[in-house]
């Protein structure tokens, strides 16, 4: 399938960077990145296919369709390289992304993220999730990834868990289950990845639930050029737990690397 014209949003001037959100998210994870940085930086935030605002085709979405897509919104923008930062999924898209265009790509940040593919038992279930989300609706998908998102200091029910509910169920049951597939699907980064000679970023939360602490350090270890930064008493979403902290790893990054 050919690219698809992404929603997106963009605040600032300068260096561009670029926000992919995580799955089943949309660009509103990055409100307060987005505010922060702009006052220094080109800020662009897509909903990735199948999320938020963008189309949501029948899927499966590649990490690869996925990355052609954000190639394709920057050529509409007149972009030729930019920083890329990558959540968790939009980790996977960016690894793909540096693989099919690696010159498109000035730095890379990765938050919450790792190299692997999934192991057969994860491909079964995320199939089985994607089945779920098509009969059933996004719902029930959102319900089940509350519990491990966030760090044990988050309340169920406080504002902020609400408004990643919220987020969730609104995205789309094609594009629940069109990302779902295609992360099934995805290979590994790890021989990709492996010395490549970019300036690179890893954030992780050491509260993290969905990504254990040894992937992000494995993720670190493969690039030689990379800062690895910890933030304290976050869970899988740093950027919404602890948005100053995360802002300031960025920022500290951003200005050694994107000047
Ligand atoms: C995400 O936050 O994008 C997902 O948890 C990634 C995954 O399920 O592997």
């Amino acid at each position: 399938m050919s690219a698809i014209e992404l929603y997106h949003e963009e605040s600032g001037q300068g260096t561009p960077v670029v926000f992919l959100h995580g799955f089943p998210f949309n660009h509103h994870l990055w409100d307060a990145q987005r505010a922060a940085l702009s006052s220094d930086y080109r800020v662009i935030t897509p909903d990735l296919r199948g999320h938020g605002e963008s189309p949501a085709p029948n899927g499966p979405y590649s990490m690869d369709e996925m990355a052609d897509d954000i190639i394709a919104l920057l050529d509409r923008l007149g972009i030729e390289q930019a920083v890329w930062a990558g959540h968790s999924m939009g980790g996977y898209i960016l690894m793909a992304a540096l693989r099919r265009a690696p010159q498109r790509i000035r730095a890379a940040i990765w938050i919450a993220t790792h190299a692997q593919a999934d192991p057969p038992q994860r491909q079964i279930t995320r199939r089985e999730s994607a089945e779920r989300a098509l009969k059933n609706g996004s719902g029930d998908i959102a319900f089940g990834m509350m519990p491990v998102l966030f760090s044990p200091s988050v309340e169920g029910k406080s504002p902020l868990a609400q408004r990643i509910y919220e987020m969730m169920v609104k995205t789309p049951p094609a594009g629940v289950a069109g990302a779902l597939y295609g992360m099934a699907a995805r290979p590994s980064s790890i021989d990709s990845l492996r010395g490549l000679n970019i300036p690179a970023l890893v954030i992780g939360g050491t509260e993290d639930q969905l990504v254990k602490r040894e992937l992000i350090e494995e993720l670190a270890a493969l690039i030689p050029q990379t800062t690895l930064d910890w933030i304290d008493g976050a869970g899988h979403l740093p950027m919404i737990e602890k948005p100053d902290e995360t802002t300031a790893a960025l920022r500290r990054f951003l200005r050694s690397t994107a000047r």
